[in-house]
């Protein structure tokens, strides 16, 4: 066993990993984002499909990166120089590590400004600003905040501070604990958000529209979006589950964890989905509007319902907490990598790829004012052009290469031993990572690009 095996450290139980996964996977993908591309894709033909890539990419995938962090047990360039060595592969691996690190900070770099919209929001709730809130003014409300650079830079700064501060405590202390409480409490408020939502005229066109496909309006690029999709929300493709599989014990399934992960993950999604889209058609609202499509329907819950200054507080609270344990997944194994690698502090090492990931998200904040009229990727403004490299080539990128190098290159000796599964389910989970998962991301790769 390597040094940093032996000085890795360990979740303390199977719970506490699943719920630190949880805390990943769960954040800004499945409340902000799901919500706001389902309804630029047009609904349901869009939500099949990214149901369909989170059971035959996602989840085999999710194994595969988990297993492969539990055997490697480092940051992710050092865990696939340790597996490449292992199985004889070429050194070269190490950069599929690499590639996973830059997504994270580049993810990061914008993860932290949609946050800050959420503690924006937070403190305005308490503040009573949205008792009586109607759709007009919510949507000036949300143009309001992003019309002022200075408010939206103070509060990227106050998320990244955090997230800074809490990785800096290490993963068992500052991860553990939070999720804990949150992830429950989450849930909770989901439900009862769905319960207003259920006594809207609009709940019926919701469940339309997210559950009746409608294929004809299925673009080759919302298929890509679709695929890029699952790969973020799951966290993978990047190596935060590759860390994060790192700290897990080899008593613990592997299986068992990832089909938790996925099935709450995509619970919260839907759930989010309808409920937005309940106030999307209850108050003849755009369901395409983009970014601010949360935080333009849901004021207008919580201005309507009863009891909506406290649970409308409560919702945006949980939303930073989410967003923040999945900001800690994001960057963890840039940092692990600096400690375990270079040998720098781990808080000196929160502080160098907290502010450098800081800096970049000043473009993201001036891309949704000052330089909103600049485009990188076609029509794409900065914001849209990073988020659209990371979750649509970057992930999906780093997941094929480690379907194919857990699927073909790794021995079937270490893969029988990290799965610890039946024959007839090994045979089945081989055949899916090896074939389908890696022949379905490079066709709508290639289809795209073509
Ligand atoms: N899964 C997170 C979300 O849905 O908000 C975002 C994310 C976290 C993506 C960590 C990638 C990652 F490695």
């Amino acid at each position: 066993m390597t040094k940093a095996a032996l000085s890795s450290p360990t979740w303390s139980t199977q719970t506490a990993f699943i719920l630190a996964a949880i805390g990943s996977a769960v954040g800004l993908g499945n409340l902000w984002k799901f919500p706001y591309i389902t309804g630029e894709n047009g609904g349901g033909a869009f939500v099949l499909v990214y149901l369909a890539c989170i059971l035959l990419i996602g989840l085999p995938v999710l194994i595969a990166e988990i297993s492969m962090g539990r055997r490697g047990r480092g940051s992710p360039p050092e865990t696939m120089s340790r597996l490449a060595k292992e199985s004889g592969a070429s050194k070269l691996w190490w950069l599929l590590g690499v590639n996973g690190m830059l997504a994270g900070i580049l993810i990061l770099s914008f993860y932290t400004v949609i946050a800050g919209w959420g503690m924006a929001y937070f403190v305005d709730s308490v503040s009573g600003d949205f008792i009586d809130m109607d759709a007009k003014g919510a949507a000036s409300h949300f143009s309001a905040l992003m019309g002022s650079p200075e408010t939206l830079l103070l509060w990227h700064s106050v998320v990244m501070l955090f997230t800074i501060v809490v990785i800096s405590k290490g993963v068992k202390s500052g991860i553990e604990k939070a999720i804990s409480f949150m992830m429950p409490a989450l849930f909770v408020v989901l439900i009862v958000l769905l319960g207003y939502a259920f006594f809207t005229p609009g709940f019926g066109q919701s469940l339309a529209f997210l559950f009746e496909p409608d294929f004809s309006k299925l673009t080759g690029e919302s298929v890509l979006i679709a695929m890029g999709h699952a790969f973020f929300t799951l966290s993978i493709g990047m190596g935060t589950m590759m860390v994060y599989g790192a700290y897990v014990s080899e008593k613990y399934s592997v299986v068992k964890a990832s089909i938790w992960i996925a099935v709450v993950d995509t619970l919260v999604a839907l759930i989010a989905g309808i409920v937005i889209f309940s106030i999307v058609f209850t108050n003849g609202l755009e369901p395409g509007s983009g970014p601010g499509l949360l935080f333009q329907t849901l004021p207008v819950a919580f201005g309507q319902m009863t009891g909506g200054w406290f649970f409308g507080s409560l919702f945006f609270g949980l939303v930073v907490l989410a967003a923040l344990s999945s900001a800690i997944s994001l960057i963890e194994p840039t940092v692990r990598w600096c400690e375990s690698r270079w040998s720098i502090p781990r808080t000196k090492a929160a502080w160098l790829i907290g502010g450098l990931t800081w800096l970049i998200g000043l473009a993201t904040i001036a891309s949704f004012n000052i330089a909103s009229n600049i485009h990188l990727f076609g029509d794409k403004t900065f914001f849209g052009s990073i988020d659209f490299l990371t979750a649509n080539i970057m992930l999906p990128l780093g997941g094929l290469l480690m379907a194919v190098f857990f699927g073909w290159i790794m021995s079937k000796e270490s893969v029988q031993k990290e799965l610890g599964l039946s024959v007839y389910w090994l045979r089945l989970f081989n055949w899916v990572l090896k074939f389908v998962t890696p022949v379905a991301v490079s066709i709508v790769f290639v289809s795209n690009i073509i």
